[in-house]
């Protein structure tokens, strides 16, 4: 993670309240709400819907209150995640106060986002990129917008990886239990 708080619980530590988990791409059609949709499978196969919440926004507002790109959401669809009802928004300063862990999905998306954790002097939200959670090289989960089907194939592969690692080190860093 690029900042964030000591390891420990953020706000789970003497109150019932989710841990909430952001999802951060540019346009919030295709990267962000694919992590958006695998993330929120993972919480509740783990029976965890009541102790972690999922969200995803964009940095850019080319396509707000649009739904995912339809190749994100058919190639979401062949591995069982339903993108359907997710409706693209903008990511704010005040989501930086509202989240606990704001996870961009490239490091351009990261600098747009540790801007407005500056703006917003929420210095324990956690910030980094999403694939910093999984063991490989990559650092950026690729743009597929102008890619082909391959393109939103890899996406879901190294969201499907990470996400798991992040699920992990939620449920391990706050001490939750099922
Ligand atoms: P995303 O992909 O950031 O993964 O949602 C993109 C969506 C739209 C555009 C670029 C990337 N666009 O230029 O409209």
């Amino acid at each position: 993670m690029a900042s964030g708080a000591n390891k420990g619980n953020i706000r789970q530590a003497g109150t019932n309240l989710p841990i909430r988990v952001l999802m951060v791409c540019l346009g919030n059609i295709c990267r962000s709400p694919t992590a958006h949709g695998v993330l929120a499978r993972l919480v509740a196969e783990a029976g965890l819907s009541h102790a972690i919440e999922v969200d995803s926004a964009g940095t850019a507002d080319f396509h707000l209150g649009k739904s995912p790109d339809p190749r994100s959401t058919a190639a979401a669809a062949k591995r069982g995640y339903d993108l359907q009802s997710l409706v693209a928004r903008q990511v704010t300063s005040r989501d930086l106060v509202d989240f606990d862990y704001v996870i961009a999905m490239d490091t351009e998306n990261l600098g747009v986002v540790i801007n407005l954790q500056a703006e917003a002097e929420a210095a324990s939200t956690k910030v980094g990129l999403l694939l910093s959670f999984s063991g490989g090289d990559r650092v950026n989960v690729p743009d597929p917008y102008y890619s082909g089907e391959e393109g939103f194939e890899e996406v879901l592969d190294l969201v499907e990886d990470s996400c798991k690692a992040l699920l992990d080190e939620i449920i391990a860093t706050h001490d939750i239990t099922y």
